[in-house]
Parts: C-alpha cells; structure tokens; sequence
C-alpha cells in the first residue's frame, strides 16, 4: 500500500517529508525515497527497506538532516511492478532529470506509452509504470517548459489510476498534485501546504484540508491550493476540517496501531451510536440518511456492498435488515458487483460501506448503483471521503482514525450503525415499538460488553500463544457468527500469515470436514441464544470427533 507525501512552505523540507512518510509506515511498504529541489536541481534518495534506512541516507547525504530545501516529494512503495530495489523505489525521474514523481496506483497503458518513448529516445531505469509517466511529463515539458500544462496533458494519455504529487526542477514553486481512483488529500497552513494519500500524514500540521475529486489536479503552493480539470479549467472544491486529533495518529503508549484500536473499541462504538437511539420510540435517529418515515416504507430492497471485513459486516447488516426491517437484503462483493450487470431498481436501497471511503472497487459500485437510479447511501469512517461526498446522503462511524490496515474498531463500529439503520427501517415498517426499544437498549449496551471481552486480554494472549505455531485454522458460527467468524478468519490470514478459513457451521459436513485432523484449531463462536446454540453444540462435538481442538467463544 504505497504512500504519498509532499511538502513546499517555510520549513526544512525532509523533516517534513520523512516524518510524513513515517505516519504512513502503518500502510505497508518494501521502499521508500525523497527528492528535493535544491539548488535549482533535484536531488533523490532512495532505499530498499524502512523509512529509517532512508533517513539515515539523507543524514549521511546532508548533516544533521539540513538541506536547506522547502519543498519535495517523497514516498513509502510497496511493490507491483518489479521487485523492491532502489531503481524501482519512488521519486522517478523523467528523462532530463527535471521532474521527480511519486505515483500510487496503477498505468494500465504503460507498456504503449514506454514504447512510444523508447522509440523517441528515452531510457528506462525501473521496471515500473509510475517511471513512464514521469517520462512522459518530462516529454511535455520538452514542448513549451509549462510544468501544469505538461501534468495536465500527461494524465490525459494515461489509462488506469493515479495519485501523484510532483516537482519540477525548473518551477521550485509549486508541487503538482493529481488524483484519479487513488485518493490525496491537502493539508493548507500557513505559509506551508503538504499533501499525502492519507490524512494521517497531514494532521501534525494542519486541520485545514481539501480533497481531490477524480481528475483534479492541483497546484500547491505555500498555503494555497488552485485547483483544475485535466483540461486546465480552473475548479471550485471547498476546504474542510479534519476532526481527528493531533495524538489520534500516535501510538500512545500501545505496542502497535491495531492493539491501540482493538482497545478503542469501547469508546468508538459508543462514538458511533451517541446521540442516534430513540428508546422512547424504540428506534435510530440518523440525520445523514435525510429521508421521511414515509420514502423509508417506499424501499423494497437493499444492497450492501462492500470490500473485505467491510463486506462481512455487510453480511451482519443483510440479517439485521431481514430480521428487524422483514425486508430482503443482499451483500455484494463490489468488484464482483461493478463488474456485472446487476439488476438494480429505483426502489433498492444500496449501502455501501468502507472504513476509509475510497476503494476503488466501492467506489465504482457507488457510481453504477447511481447511474441505474437506486437511492444510495454511504456508511464511512472517514469524513469527506470520495465514497462519502458521491452519495451525499450517510452515515460516518464516528470510528476515529483507523492506522492500522487490519480493520478493528471499523468493523465494530460498521456493525453498530447497520443494526441502527435496520432499527429505523424496521421501525418504518412493521416492527413493534417494544421490540425496537428492546433492540435500542441492546444495542446501547455492546460498549460494555465489548469492555468485558477487553479485560479478558491476558487470557486471550494465552490462549493465542499456544496456537502461535500452527498452519491452518477454521471458524466456525451460525446466523449472526457467520459474518464474525468470515471476519475472524480474514483477520488471522491478513496479520499471523496462517491459513484460515471461516464456514457456516452446518456447512463443515458438507466437505470441509474431510481437513480437521488432529490439533487442528477450530474456533466456534457459540452465543447462548435461542436458535443456533444447541446446534453449534452438534457441530462442536463433529470437530471433537475428529480429534480437532475446539476454541469455544461463548
Ligand atoms: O476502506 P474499506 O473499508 O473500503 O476497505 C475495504 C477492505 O480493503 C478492508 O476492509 C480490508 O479487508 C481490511 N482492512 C482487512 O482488515
């Protein structure tokens, strides 16, 4: 997951840029580089490894970190195309070495463009599509030297995806920014603007910030932002405050950024659920959707869409809406759903949920399910978010900021705010007023309950420790625990590289069966409630009967 930091303004340019580049350390990344005007020329680091490893070469380039530069780019890559050396690493130069480029995202045509330029005489250093695009800027700026005319001709040759941020030997004032599908936001203080992929980059300088729409692109100058159309039409986008304070980026005394979110959890979701149940009326107050009772009983159906722990906890909405609302719910993989020709109509409600508000895949769903007339809500942690701007009508999680890449506290809050949507549509419809205050006072209730989960910590890291070793776990849940255990197997793939893999319950007979053997972990999540309890209990002694050893959440 790379990521983009610039910075021109008042102060030294690489403490600025190294210190961004370590509050994205959180995404990600095999390499890491810096370019800087100085002099009039442009001057570029680059290592394989850590940002530490970069910063050590900046100060054995330049004691004690000074470089006398206002102004750079730099970058965090995680490799796609081509291994992680140093010649793949960002900044890329162009051709005469006049402009360094930082690139997220991916150039579909590259490979037509790269050839089109070798045969004009340019020469390749890396193995990657972002150096071709600095080469093609470069060739633009061959034509008439104007840095914003050569950006803004370059993005309208290319096909696929970028965030960029640029600099220009020849034009130290301005750092060039553009965006599409791969988001960048721009911090505008005083005397100083940054601009990173992500907010958290941002913070430690200014609240102040603008997000780019796709194919805007801007030009940044010490605290001010113009922004244009790929054609150089100037366009209008507003300055918004970031809510997230300044110690919501630091560890604070945890370890890491997913024990420090795991904790928040408490407080997250109360974050999320403060000041939105009615218990008088046993139902949610959700401002952001902006409908009447009325427009709610007109929705026939709705549609979850969304990527990864987001998708499943999609998948605990699509229950709570069956249960609560008695209204057909389907979740969707959005990749899989842009990519169809879904069947959409203009009484489907579709959510779509994402922590961060710009994958490019809900995005894309967003879009299509707007194109084809559905009423379309976004449910999203980061506020001012593409996701969150495009549908208008939503809901933020009010999570706080989520660092860690292994969603937590997202997935929890996700969850709180779609049973409080299923409560409202719910309560438009036919459920009881006395069931929805028995729903609102449960849901009020999960912060402390999760609270009491959290004081089971040392136990759990027991347990956890004595199943470090294995290769391969299952989870299992019904109805509810389904998603959970979908949720727990993704969580323990993407953070202890072990293979998992999460099932209904019942469905273990069904194949999947035929792989528990001896020791093999199995987590069953087993609530006591009314339906599923005892059959859990059937399948737990399925895995016992196999000689499988059982992790019973209960
Ligand atoms: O920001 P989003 O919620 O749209 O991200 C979607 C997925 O990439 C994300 O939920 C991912 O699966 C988790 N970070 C995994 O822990």
């Amino acid at each position: 997951m790379c990521g983009i930091v610039g910075y021109i303004g008042e102060k030294e340019a690489t403490n600025v840029l190294l210190s961004g580049l370590r509050r994205l350390e959180y995404r990600g990344y095999d390499s890491a580089g810096i370019s800087l005007t100085r002099e009039d020329r442009l001057q570029v680091i680059k290592r394989s490894g850590k940002v530490a490893e970069l910063s050590k070469a900046v100060h054995e380039t330049f004691p004690g970190g000074e470089t006398a530069s206002r102004v750079g780019v730099a970058h965090t890559r995680w490799a796609t195309h081509g291994p992680p050396t140093e010649a793949n690493a960002h900044p890329h130069l162009d051709e005469g070495r006049r402009v360094a480029l930082v690139h997220n995202g991916i150039i579909e045509n590259y490979r037509h463009i790269r050839s089109h330029l070798e045969a004009k005489g340019h020469t390749f250093h890396s193995d990657t599509d972002s150096e071709v695009l600095a080469h093609l800027i470069g060739d633009y700026l061959d034509g008439d030297g104007d840095f914003l005319g050569a950006v803004c001709a370059a993005l309208r040759k290319v096909e696929g995806t970028f965030g960029i941020a640029a600099i220009c030997q020849d034009d130290p004032t301005k750092v060039i920014a553009a965006r599409r599908g791969s988001p960048i936001v721009i911090g505008v203080g005083q005397n100083e603007s940054i601009i990173a992929s992500d907010a958290a980059a941002v913070i430690s300088l200014t609240h102040q910030v603008v997000y780019l729409d796709d194919n805007d692109v801007a030009v940044v100058t010490p605290g001010s932002v113009d922004i244009r159309d790929l054609n150089n039409v100037p366009v209008n986008r507003e300055i918004s405050e970031l809510e997230w304070s300044d110690t919501s980026a630091e560890l604070g005394g945890y370890e890491h950024f997913m024990l420090k979110e795991i904790h928040e959890q408490p407080d997250s979701i109360r974050n999320a659920i403060r000041g939105r149940l009615d218990f008088d009326n046993g139902t949610a107050v959700l401002s952001g959707l902006g409908t009447t009772p009325r427009e709610i009983s007109e929705v026939q159906r709705a549609i979850i869409v969304g990527c990864g722990t987001s998708m499943n906890a999609g998948m605990v909405g699509e229950y709570a809406f069956e249960n609560f609302a008695d209204m057909p719910a389907e979740v969707e993989q959005a990749a899989e759903f842009r990519y169809r020709n879904p069947i959409i109509k203009a009484t489907d409600l579709v959510i779509a949920i994402s922590q961060s508000g710009e994958t490019a895949d809900t995005l894309a769903a967003v879009r299509e399910a707007i194109q084809k007339g559905a009423w379309v809500s976004g449910l999203c942690n980061v506020v001012g978010s593409t996701i969150a701007r495009e549908t208008g009508r939503g809901i933020y999680l009010h999570a706080g900021p989520e660092i860690s890449v292994a969603s937590t506290k997202a997935f929890t809050c996700q969850v709180a705010v779609l049973l409080m949507v299923a409560l409202k549509f719910g309560r438009c419809g036919r459920l009881s007023c006395e069931r929805g205050q028995e729903i609102a006072r449960a849901i009020e209730a999960i912060p402390e309950l999760v609270e009491r989960v959290l004081e089971k910590n040392d136990q759990i890291a027991r347990e956890a420790e004595r199943w470090a070793e294995t290769q391969h776990a299952f989870f299992l849940g019904r109805g509810y625990q389904y998603p959970v255990a979908l949720e727990g197997a993704l969580k323990l793939k993407e953070i202890s590289y072990i293979h998992a893999e999460g099932y209904p319950a019942a469905e273990m007979k069904h194949g999947p069966i035929a792989l528990i053997a001896k020791q093999m972990p199995v987590v069953v999540i087993a609530p006591h409630d009314k339906l599923t309890y005892q059959k859990t209990l059937g399948n737990i002694e399925e895995v016992k009967a196999r000689e499988g050893m059982v992790i019973a959440i209960a």
